[in-house]
């Protein structure tokens, strides 16, 4: 790392000002409280910002400003960076607000923890310094404030011994150790567990033995069961197929009766439809007879007789009614020709004038229409008598004529009557002899359904064993059942046995193996507690010594190294003792710091600081701020020709940028570059 300049603003006597910093040696130079140690404080806080205890922010931000800021410019490993951090005022503190950093132009916004993470990351400091509040590193390497130079050499021995510790990474041993014991009692507790848990493990081990003998067991059970269940199987199998022959002919037997009672009914029928017939016979052979008997009592006519006098008495009575129009007509034109002659006489009997030529009718001239008009009325009278004797002759004998008709007719009635009674005899005969047949018919068809009825009965009768011949199969095959059900519920039952041990048996092994591989596990732990206790804590210890002593001897040797060369007195030199605490020896005979001039304190702690900043960057490889070093006021109290030694002393210390602060305006021949700083009216300023 190398600063290239820093700009303040409202830093303690700075209002805004900005600082460069060339490469090689930079001498700050001002008067006293011109404002030079303000501008190393102000590269710390840039870097780790304020620390409560060591740089708290009320004695960075300048008095009666609000807010103000550093921002710091560096070079490192070929990057340019910007640190920015801001101050301001609060209620009752002043507190650091969110900063960034500028890697190559790539801009980063961090609150003050976040930045002093990444600047640790940078500068490659331990990580786990991060978290305590001191830089320490910084402090030892790079820049001790004023104030601090002389601290480290004058603090109880502990303390340093153990700052020193951390510095130099070596604390990690001591830790180690610790937690190592910490590891070790966890062990021991895991040890105890496991052994607990594992003590147990030859125990499983029988039993899992055991177990593994019984399945054996059931197996070659299981072995001779298997073939008796197929036997069993076997045999139910034949029981069915018996009992299913069996079933077939009981379903012939029952086909069989049932035809056999079907034939009975049919005979039943026929044998009724035979005496129903032979009934009807009967009726009819009587029926018979009492027509025949009727019928032999009536006289054998055919009937043709009586027609034909039927039909002569009718053309009698057709002659006769022909014979009485006649006479009716003659009796009419009788009675009128009298009617006629009846008019005429009364009308001439009273005619006097003819009404032609209306003369008047002599008498003799009535009178001869008298007698001819009587003489006409005679003679009708005369015909109406005789007609009238033909016409009651004529109508009797009319009537006699029609009483024979009416008794020829009942004749010929009782003839059709009879022809009827023949009809219906011989319909009776053809219908007797119709049911005879009938009855032949019924008779052959009894005679077929008797024979039918033989031989089914003959069948049924071989047949009568198979009903408690299906019985005995059933129950034979029940037993065959349940023997069967026997046998598979006691495979059932070594199946069952065989699962459960096989299951009891795995999680058995499962145990034994957790078991086993925690055995293992505890042979590891108890290595492991070997090799920690017996080895590797003795080895840490031994690092430890080894580290502390070649720190010892190089700081040893840097530091008198540089004495020597600041206090060229040969009676008094330095040494460190083991616990890195500064021995003086004075014409061979110890002293303590405190007894030593000004100048000497300055020597032994400027030596102590420069020894200790190249064995640090020695010790802790990471680290990216060895080629910088900053020393404020290094030379108080020191001679004119003292402070000649520290051109050697920058010489000798081949930093590439050092920045020394100082008010001996000796040194500034010594340096490459001068800052000088200057206060006006509580405002400094470079000149
Ligand atoms: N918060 C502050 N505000 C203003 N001035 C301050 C503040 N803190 C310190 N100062 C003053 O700043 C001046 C410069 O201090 P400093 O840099 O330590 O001087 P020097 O040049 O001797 O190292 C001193 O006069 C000091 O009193
Ligand atoms: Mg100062």
């Amino acid at each position: 790392m190398l600063l290239k300049s820093i700009k303040l603003n409202n830093i303690r006597s700075y209002l805004n000002e900005k600082i460069d910093f060339p490469s090689g040696s930079l001498l700050l130079s001002g008067d006293i409280g011109s404002g030079k140690s303000t501008i190393l404080l102000a590269i710390e806080f840039a870097l780790f910002g304020s620390k409560p205890s060591e740089l708290p922010a009320s004695s960075l931000l300048r008095h009666g400003q609000k807010e103000g800021y550093v921002e710091l410019n560096l070079e490192l490993e070929n990057k340019n960076i910007f640190i920015k951090r801001n101050l301001k005022r609060g209620k009752n503190a002043i507190k650091q607000e969110i900063g960034y950093i500028i890697t190559n132009d790539v801009k980063k916004e961090l609150s003050p923890v976040e930045m002093k993470a990444d600047i640790f990351d940078l500068l490659g400091y331990p990580k786990d310094l991060v978290s305590k509040g001191k830089d320490l590193i910084y402090r030892y390497t790079v820049y001790t404030p004023q104030e601090e130079m002389k601290k480290i050499l004058m603090e109880d021995k502990d303390a340093r011994l153990n700052t020193l510790r951390k510095v130099f990474n070596i604390d990690k041993y001591k830790r180690i150790r610790e937690n190592s014991l910490i590891f070790i009692r966890g062990i021991k507790e895991k040890r105890k567990e496991i052994e607990g848990f594992t003590s147990d493990l030859g125990e499983k081990e029988k039993e899992k033995e055991n177990f593994k003998k019984e399945i054996s067991d059931l197996n070659e059970k299981l072995k001779t069961i298997e073939p008796k269940v197929k036997d069993a199987k076997t045999i139910v199998e034949k029981k069915r197929q018996d009992i299913s022959k069996y079933e077939e002919k009981i379903k012939i037997l029952v086909k069989l009766k049932n035809d056999f009672s079907i034939l009975e009914i049919d005979l039943k029928n026929l044998l009724t439809q035979r005496e129903n017939n032979n009934n009807g016979i009967e009726k009819l052979i009587s029926q018979i007879k009492a027509v025949e008997k009727e019928l032999s009592e009536e006289k054998a006519d055919d009937g043709k007789k009586i027609k034909e006098k039927i039909e002569d008495t009718e053309k009698n009575i057709l002659n006769l009614n022909e014979n009485i129009k006649i006479i009716s007509q003659k009796l009419s034109e009788s009675r009128i020709l009298k009617t006629k002659s009846d008019e005429i006489i009364s009308k001439i009997s009273k005619i006097e004038k003819c009404p032609l030529c209306l003369q008047n009718v002599a008498h003799e001239h009535k009178n001869s229409i008298q007698e001819r008009e009587n003489k006409i009325i005679a003679e009708a009278e005369e015909t109406l008598k005789i007609y009238s004797e033909k016409e009651n002759e004529t109508n009797t004998k009319l009537k006699e004529i029609e009483k024979e008709k009416e008794i020829l007719r009942k004749a010929e009635s009782r003839i059709e009557l009879i022809k009827l009674k023949i009809k219906n005899l011989e319909d009776k005969k053809n219908e007797g002899i119709k049911l005879e047949k009938l009855n032949d018919d019924i008779k052959k068809n009894i005679g077929e359904i008797n024979v039918k009825k033989a031989d089914i009965s003959k069948k049924i009768e071989e047949m009568k064993n198979i009903e408690n011949e299906y019985k005995d199969a059933k129950i034979s095959l029940d037993s065959a059942l349940t023997e069967e059900k026997k046998i598979e519920i006691e495979k059932k039952g070594l199946e069952t046995k065989n699962d459960s041990l096989t299951k009891q048996l795995a999680s058995l092994q499962e145990e034994i193996l957790k078991k086993q591989s925690a055995k293992e596990k505890l042979n590891y732990l108890i290595e492991l507690n070997n090799w920690l206790e017996n080895y590797f804590m003795g080895l840490m210890g031994t690092m430890e010594k080894h580290i502390m002593l070649q720190v010892h001897r190089e700081f040893n040797e840097l530091f008198k190294t540089w004495f020597n060369m600041m206090i060229e007195d040969e009676s008094i030199s330095v040494r460190l003792d083991d616990e890195f605490t500064p021995i003086m020896d004075q014409n061979g005979y110890e002293t303590q710091i405190e007894n030593l001039s000004g100048g000497e304190k300055t020597s032994v702690a400027l030596s102590y600081r420069l020894a200790l900043n190249k064995v640090i960057n020695d010790v802790v490889s990471s680290i990216k701020t060895k080629e910088i070093l900053m020393l404020d006021e290094p030379t108080d109290g020191f001679s004119s020709e003292q402070l000649d030694k520290i051109r050697e002393v920058l010489d000798q210390l081949k930093m590439k940028q050092v920045i020394i602060v100082s008010h001996e305006t000796k040194i500034e021949s010594f340096v490459d570059n001068i800052v000088r700083i200057q206060k006006d009216e509580h405002v400094s300023s470079v000149v």
